[in-house]
């Protein structure tokens, strides 16, 4: 696969944070621009017809939460960009911004126009430090362009454009932990209502949305939804940002087509593994998600055949393991990873985390017993059903996956 830049990706350095114009002259900002002459409910439709989902983890329809956040009648409203990707495997966000910063703005200057908000936020993350002053930079030569600030492009349309930095935790990615953070609380999430979409920022109401939501949102306006839908393949609409790392020959930040299966990802994109076979599984979506095992790697890359073999496409990111894997090595790190990030605000997730960690350390050096083993399930299905947030609701997903599909490779770690 030669050319995975089509769509979402396509202005990737292909300009420089000071040339604004090349931005314009390669089709930037006609998203906005047609925007502002056809309308919000134009925009709203053009989501709509082209099955736009969020691209955070959740894959909400896109067309569903900006209608909502257009219909709220309040004065005061805010879109605000999720930046802080803090999943494991997860690095798309950051070229994105990085690569194209001028697509996030426009993206996020259009669902301002289209829900009516008077400002927008981009809540990043610590670590990418260098990329906030792109942006920002990014920011201020846009407004100097009347591209953003008061009446935008001679229009009775204002919108300001502010960069936050994430308090440096996976769960302040959670809508509620990242409000509260902002408003210099401790980052945790709160205990579900109200929905930051009725009461969020400054207690107003906010819409949330990934990085690449917002990139996908000004490409589709740019060249229209059915465009973006023919770019999928094999009957599928539309593409996606992936992260590609582990052991693979090429890894990095790919876009591809809905549709291609995770064998062409992983062989075609990704070069292959590095002891050059297979592959002996993969995790799609982040640390919160199931493993897939090789034998299902035929499975086509989109949202439905996922979910109907008990997948997810999740935050885009894939982390490939060759056959020198170790299941229970990998289930270590990914146990370890939530009982590190577990906030502690709830019992489930601040012990569960901390128990799976234990057992299956237990199981990495052929110490568990199958109590032990038998206990891995009650703990899972008690945080599963009982945790506040997301973070201890998935966080035994890949356990219960690896259960399911390499339980007889679990089974050569039990040994009492
Ligand atoms: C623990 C946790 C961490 C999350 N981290 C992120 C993140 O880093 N970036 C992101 O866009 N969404 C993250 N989410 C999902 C967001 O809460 C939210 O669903 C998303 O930003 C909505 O945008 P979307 O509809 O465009 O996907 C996280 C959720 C949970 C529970
Ligand atoms: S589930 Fe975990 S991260 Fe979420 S509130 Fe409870 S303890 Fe905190």
């Amino acid at each position: 696969m030669n050319n995975t830049r089509f769509l979402i990706s396509e202005y990737f350095d292909k300009y420089t944070v000071s040339e604004i114009n090349k931005y314009q002259e390669l089709g930037g900002f006609s998203g906005l621009k047609k925007a502002l002459k056809e309308g919000p409910d134009f925009v709203i439709n053009e989501l709509k017809a082209s099955e736009l989902r969020g691209r955070g983890g959740a894959a909400y329809p896109a067309h569903k939460k900006w209608q909502s956040a257009k219909d709220r009648d309040e004065e005061v409203k805010y879109v605000l960009v999720n930046a802080d990707e803090g999943e494991p495997g997860t690095f798309k966000d950051r070229d994105l911004m990085d690569c194209d910063p001028y697509r996030i703005i426009e993206g996020l200057t259009i669902a301002g126009f289209t829900t009516g908000a008077c400002e927008g936020y981009i809540y990043i993350r610590e670590e990418y430090e260098d990329i906030r002053k792109k942006l920002i930079d990014a920011i201020n030569i846009a407004k100097d362009n009347n591209l953003l600030g008061n009446n935008i492009l001679g229009t009775d349309f204002s919108f300001n454009i502010k960069a936050y930095t994430g308090a440096g935790a996976y769960v302040c990615g959670e809508n509620t932990a990242l409000i509260e953070s902002m408003h210099g609380n401790v980052g945790r999430p709160r205990v579900k209502k109200p929905r930051v979409g009725e009461r969020g920022l400054f207690n107003k109401p906010t819409m949330v949305n990934n990085v690449e939501t917002y990139a996908c949102a000004a490409a589709i306006l740019t060249h229209g939804s059915e465009h973006y839908n023919n770019s999928g393949v094999n009957g599928h609409k539309g593409t996606k940002m992936i992260s590609l790392c582990g052991n693979i020959m090429r890894p990095g930040v790919y876009e591809v087509p809905f549709g291609i299966t995770v064998k062409t990802i992983i062989e075609d994109i990704g070069g292959g593994t590095r002891d050059l076979s297979l592959g002996k599984f993969i995790q799609s979506g982040g640390a919160s998600c199931p493993l897939i095992p090789h034998t299902h790697f035929d499975t086509p890359y989109g949202y439905e055949p996922f979910k109907k073999n008990g997948f997810d496409i999740g935050s885009g990111s894939i982390v490939v393991a060759n056959g020198n894997v170790r299941v229970v090595d990998y289930l270590s790190s990914v146990t370890g990873f939530f009982e590190h990030e577990s906030c502690g605000k709830c019992t489930p997730c601040r012990e569960g985390t901390k128990r799976l960690h234990e057992i299956i350390d237990d199981m990495c050096h052929n110490e568990a017993s199958m109590k032990q083993y038998d206990r891995i399930k009650k703990i899972a299905i008690t945080m599963i059903d009982t945790s506040l947030c997301g973070l201890g609701q998935t966080a035994p997903t890949a356990i219960l996956s690896a259960m399911k599909h390499f339980e007889e490779e679990l089974m050569e770690s039990v040994t009492k």
